[in-house]
Order: structure tokens, then sequence, then C-alpha cells
């Protein structure tokens, strides 16, 4: 059986990653846990690197998308800078060595405590806040001038286009609460020097949503960032510097078949490259997450029990949807394969794969044709979990979050481990 992921597979009827067995993983640190590989983290960071190689160009690595250190540590190590969008993020980048002329603070609802530290942040200060109202800006300008520290910033421009992808994780339409549309942007260049003396206007920001399909949205989108970047110049004593084009190309999760990254690079230096009207004059930051993470990681879980009905036969996980929340928030398909490969002869059967958790959505996959064997005690992998997956557990139910476990150079590690239920009752008052 092929799996959709480049960067594990089976070897001698076992699920491995880099020769790694994840029997071993599972046997020595315990279920549920998130199996990760280096290698499939870099992979596509890579790609992008080399697609960018001609232009002066940044790639910020979404933190949301994945948040453990070892791992923005490795990326980091590889020349990735970070994408943040909270204070805890930015204490991880902090731990993890990243430099601050190398991480952009995005989000819409940046506190001022946020906003102080990521000023001072190494001295010097982050790459850029990617401001998104003016409301944002007077704070942002007021923690400036109280620390006597200019702020540097992007304005992250709604485009109001149709991404086309799930709609909670949309976010370039005029509905949507992000960024501000071409005339607010305007209006705010012209007083920005009278009333913003604190800020430097940089660049323009924009991300449309997540899990993008197709080049044709960002195509449209480039094309309205252009006019709006002309006209902003215009405006400017000193033109724009560059253009943060935020994250968004998807993965394929069962058969979506995704533009190529050579393709969305070759897009990206059309409109802002050497080759570009900009002719090389605008530095081009992009803020991948899912790209970088979501095909890098799997979450290994143990059926606790084979529950078989009439209708449906259920396989009781225990993993939940406090660890990996994706199908139960957004509908979301994940591929599941057992931990040992099945033969072409094993009889298959129809079964639904649920977590523990008291709620019906706690469901990872609806009938699923799986090996019938599939019992108590067997594993089975959910993939596709890199991204948003620990980054979004939670201690629902009271559960410990999962181990996380990275496998590089041929060796695995634990790069965090179980929560235990120490961790769960810490600072409680009672
Ligand atoms: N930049 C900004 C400003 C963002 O809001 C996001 C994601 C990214 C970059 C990274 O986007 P990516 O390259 O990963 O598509 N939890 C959802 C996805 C939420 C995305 C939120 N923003 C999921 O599991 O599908």
């Amino acid at each position: 059986m092929s799996l959709p992921l480049e960067f594990f597979n089976y070897q001698n009827g076992v699920l491995t990653s880099g020769g790694v067995s994840l029997e071993n993983v599972a046997r020595s640190v315990g279920t549920p846990v998130y199996v990760y590989s280096a290698e499939a983290f870099l992979h596509p960071l890579r790609q992008l690197q080399a697609g960018l190689a001609e232009e002066n160009h940044m790639i910020c690595f979404a933190v949301k998308s994945n948040s453990n250190i070892a791992v923005l540590k490795l990326l980091g190590s590889q020349g990735a800078g970070m994408d943040l969008v909270s204070g805890g993020e930015l204490s991880r980048a902090q731990a993890a060595g990243i430099a601050a002329n190398k991480t952009v603070f995005s989000g819409i609802g940046k506190t001022k405590t946020e906003m102080s530290l990521a000023l001072q942040y190494q001295n010097q200060g982050i790459f850029s806040f990617n401001v998104e109202s003016i409301p944002e800006l007077h704070s942002l300008n007021e923690v400036a001038r109280d620390l006597n520290k200019k702020a540097r910033v992007a304005l992250r421009f709604n485009p109001d286009v149709n991404p086309r992808t799930h709609p909670y994780i949309s976010t370039g339409l005029k509905k949507n609460k992000f960024g501000m549309n071409r005339k607010e942007i305007l209006q705010l260049v012209g007083i920005l020097e009278k009333e913003f003396r604190w800020i430097e206007l940089h660049g323009i920001s924009i991300h449309i949503g997540s899990q993008l399909l197709s080049l044709s949205p960002l195509r449209d989108a480039f094309d309205r960032v252009q006019t709006l970047i002309d006209e902003v110049n215009s405006k400017l004593k000193q033109p724009l510097r560059f253009v943060d084009l935020g994250g968004g190309l998807g993965i394929t999760y069962q058969a979506e078949r995704t533009p190529s990254l050579e393709k969305y690079c070759e897009l990206i230096c059309k409109y802002f490259g050497k080759r570009s009207p900009y002719k090389g004059s605008l530095k081009i930051l992009l803020e991948p997450g899912r790209t970088i993470s979501g095909n890098a990681g799997i979450l290994l879980t143990e059926v606790l029990y084979r529950k078989e009905r009439k209708q449906k036969d259920f396989l009781i996980l225990d993993a939940g949807m406090n660890d990996l929340i994706r199908p139960a928030l957004y509908e979301s398909y994940h591929g599941v394969v057992p931990l040992f490969q099945e033969s072409a002869r094993d009889p298959k059967r129809k079964v639904t794969l649920v977590g523990p958790v008291c709620e019906s959505a706690d469901c990872f996959a609806e009938q699923r044709l799986l090996p019938s064997s599939l019992k108590k005690g067997d594993c089975v992998a959910i993939l596709s979990s890199g991204a948003y997956g620990f980054s979004m557990a939670s201690n629902y139910n009271s559960r410990p979050r999962p181990a996380e476990v990275l496998i590089q150079d041929g060796k695995f590690r634990v790069i965090r481990e179980r929560e235990s239920y120490e961790d769960l009752l810490r600072g409680e008052i009672f």
C-alpha cells in the first residue's frame, strides 16, 4: 500500500520513517505520540529556498502550525525565519535562538505587552509587525514612543479574493475580520507621517487563506497587491522595501492535487522578483506553515477497543479530539494506516475510528476500509498531522497532551514529554 507521505513508508511490513521503526517509538514512548521526520520538514523548505534563490527573500515558518522548539531550531538552523502570532510564540522563537531580524509578528489582536516584547526582542526588535487596523497602529505607535524605538511595519491588505478553501480558514474576503481594504490603507498612508511618528512603513502583507489548492486566487491577490504597492509608493518618500505574501499553499491529505512549489515560486518571482516591475527592490517574505509541517508528522495511536455493531464497527483509539482537533473542527480528512502493513489477502472491513472523548464529534475517520483483524492493542497512524495537530491540542476531558518525537539521522528522540497528571493540576488553587 502506498502512502501519500514521502517520508513515512513500510519497511519489512512495519511503518517506518528515516529507517526508524514506529513500532519501537510506540513501545518506548507510548501512545498517543506525534512522530515527526526532520527530513520531511526540510524538504519543502529547501524547495522554497531553491525557487526563490535568485531573489532577496525570507521564509518565515508559521509557528502556529507546529510550535515545538526543537522543530523551530531545526528549521532555523537551515535558514528559516519565523512568523509569530503571540508573545508565547515569541518566547518559543527566542528559546530556539531565532534572530530578531528573521521574525515577523502577524495577527489582528496583538496586546501592548506583546508589542513591547517584540520591539525589544534581542534589543533590535523584530523585522516587522504586520498591522491589521488603524487602532492597532495607534497602540504600536504608543508602545514604540514609550520605548523610544521605531517600529517597522507592514500593513496587512485584505484583497477580497475567494481562496476557495474551508470557510474557517478563509481570510482574504472582505467579510473576514482580517486586514484592511485598499481605501483604509491609502488613508492611513496619507496620515502616517503626521500621526504615527514612531512607525516606519516598510511593507505590505497578505494572507488570503490556508490549504489553497490552486494558484489562481493568489494570482488575483497578487494583481491587487501590485496595484496597491504602486499607489502606496506614489505617496511615500521612500518606497516600500518588502512584500509579505503570507502562507497558504495546500498539501495532499487524500488525493488533492496541489500546485508545485516550483510553480508557486515562479508566480511569486514574476509578480515581485527581479524580473518584475520592482526589479529586485522588494524583499519577498513568505509565511508557510502547513506546506512545511503538514506532511512531516503523523499521530500514532493505539486501539483501545474494537466495538462491533450490526450497522457499524468502531475502533476506539487512545487519541482523541483534544489531541488532533482538525477532523472535528473542519471535517478534515486524514489518512489512517495500520502500524503493520496489511497483506493483500487480509480481509478488510469498514470501521469508524473514534477517540475516547465524550462528544460525538470525537471522530477521526468514518467508514474506512482497514484490516478486519485490527483489534485491541494494535496501533494505527493518523497521517498528515504535522500541521495544526499538537499546536491545537488541548487538555479537554483533563487529558494530558501527547508526547512528540523527532526522527533525524536514523534515530528518534523525544522532543516533548507526555504531560503528566501533575502538569495538568499545576497552577490550580484549591
Ligand atoms: N500567515 C498568517 C497570517 C496566517 O494566519 C496563517 C495561518 C499562516 C501564515 C500559515 O498558513 P498555512 O501556510 O499553514 O496555510 N488550523 C487550521 C489552519 C489555520 C490557519 C491559520 N492561519 C487547520 O488546521 O487547517
